[in-house]
């Protein structure tokens, strides 16, 4: 083979984040065309990241809309890339995790009778309600793909008991690639709250609240509480970027809206982001990519969420799953908030996700595959 073509498909705020190190090493392979298609799932939150991280989309689909429903999302994604594939024809494609756009990239790149590479594979709730749509989507991905490049152990062996076990790396996950380009010493904050707000004196409570399973009465529930627990906690302030999806947006602001120590702010840039949990006191959230995040850096994490597929650094002792239940919510922020004991127990750096080299793996797991490299990748942790 001369030159083989890669082509990244992603669409979404965190599949940029975690895509654009890999496509940047690609790029960066002289035996590899690299391509990246992006499906504008997301607009402003995609085109932000992309322009932190230097990327440009080769190839752009233009899908989204306000309110849209999975069956658009997916429909539109698949019919756009068609085209796309037809005219390309990359040897293989690259999706990344479990959205709507990484269903429908390895579903139309299959109907095109091309392998298809899974980054970010074996994640698993066995609950397919739950994170909803995302665990089906990975599942069905994971039964696609050729190429499994899973983060942990963990997720190896997930695959293992669904007898996924050819072309399986385990890599760890590219977002530890991304937070060690974007955390800097003396960073300046572009919000200007960021750089007034007094991390020393005052306990920043950073908060991320979006999930879909979460829409209506748990995310009610979820704003109740964090009004309560700043509340009950002078001495704190929280601050939430808030996700565009208009639920979302109107449930933070009729709840949180009005309170002094509570800053409802626009999405922040991934490097603004990752500077704000360097600094803050503790994370509450529901989202996948902060809870590999914050233990990362040290920050505890209470879990808005049921369950969760990232167990490790659960069992590392720095993320905590809260629940969507008032109560639960409170009680925990508050012992953390409260007690120097408890928290200290959970504020200590582990990182089970990777050590910052899983685009070097999963580049090398893809030269050995095709043939352009002798040797695969050791595996992450070996
Ligand atoms: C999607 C993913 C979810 C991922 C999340 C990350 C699916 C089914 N869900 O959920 O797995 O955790 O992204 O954020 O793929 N919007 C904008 N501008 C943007 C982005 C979104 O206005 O830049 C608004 C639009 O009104 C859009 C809505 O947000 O309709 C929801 O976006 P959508 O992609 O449908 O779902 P997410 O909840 O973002
Ligand atoms: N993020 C960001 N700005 C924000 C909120 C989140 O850059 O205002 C980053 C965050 O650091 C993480 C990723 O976006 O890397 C997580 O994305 P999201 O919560 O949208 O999705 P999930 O990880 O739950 O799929």
């Amino acid at each position: 083979m001369s030159e083989l073509t890669v082509m990244t498909i992603f669409g979404t705020r965190p599949e940029a984040i975690k895509m654009c190190p890999l496509v940047r090493e690609l790029d960066g392979r002289p035996g590899i065309r690299s391509l990246c298609c992006v499906t504008a799932q997301h607009r402003e939150m995609l085109d932000s990241v992309m322009e932190i991280f230097g990327r440009k989309a080769h190839l752009a689909l233009d899908i989204m809309e306000p309110r849209q429903t999975l069956t658009t999302i997916t429909a539109k994604c698949l019919t756009g890339m068609e085209e796309v594939l037809r005219q390309a024809r990359p040897d293989l494609v690259l999706v990344h995790g479990d959205t709507s756009t990484t269903f429908s990239g390895a579903l139309a790149a299959f109907y095109h009778q091309i392998p298809v590479g899974h980054v970010e594979a074996g994640l698993r709730t066995y609950d397919k309600w739950s994170p909803y749509p995302e665990e089906m989507n990975r599942k069905l991905v994971g039964a696609i793909a050729d190429l499994h490049f899973c983060p942990t152990a963990a997720n190896r062996d997930n695959l293992r008991r669904e007898n996924i076990t050819q072309g399986v790396f385990l890599t760890g996950n590219t977002v530890i690639d991304a937070l060690g380009t974007t955390v800097t010493d003396g960073f300046r904050f572009q919000e200007p709250l960021l750089n007034e707000l007094d991390y020393t004196a005052r306990k920043v409570i950073l908060v991320t609240c979006h999930r879909r399973e979460n829409y209506g009465e748990p995310m009610a529930a979820i704003m109740t509480a964090l009004r309560r627990v700043v509340d009950a906690h002078p001495d704190t302030e929280l601050v939430y970027p808030v996700h565009l999806s208009p639920v979302v947006q109107e449930a933070a602001h009729k709840y949180l809206d009005g309170h002094p120590r509570i800053h409802l702010i626009a999405p922040l840039a991934v490097d603004e982001m990752h500077n704000l949990m360097a600094r803050c006191h503790l994370v509450m959230t529901d989202s996948g990519g902060l809870q590999e995040e914050a233990p990362a850096l040290g920050k505890p994490v209470l879990v808005l969420r049921r369950e969760t597929e990232r167990p490790e650094a659960v069992a590392a002792g720095t993320v905590q799953i809260a629940g969507v239940e008032q109560e639960q919510i409170v009680a925990l922020a508050s012992r953390l908030l409260e007690d120097p004991e408890a928290y200290r127990a959970m504020a200590h750096a582990v990182n089970p996700y990777g050590d910052g080299h899983a685009c070097r793996r999963i580049a090398d797991a893809i030269e050995w595959h095709f043939g352009l490299r002798d040797q695969p990748p050791e595996p992450f942790g070996a």
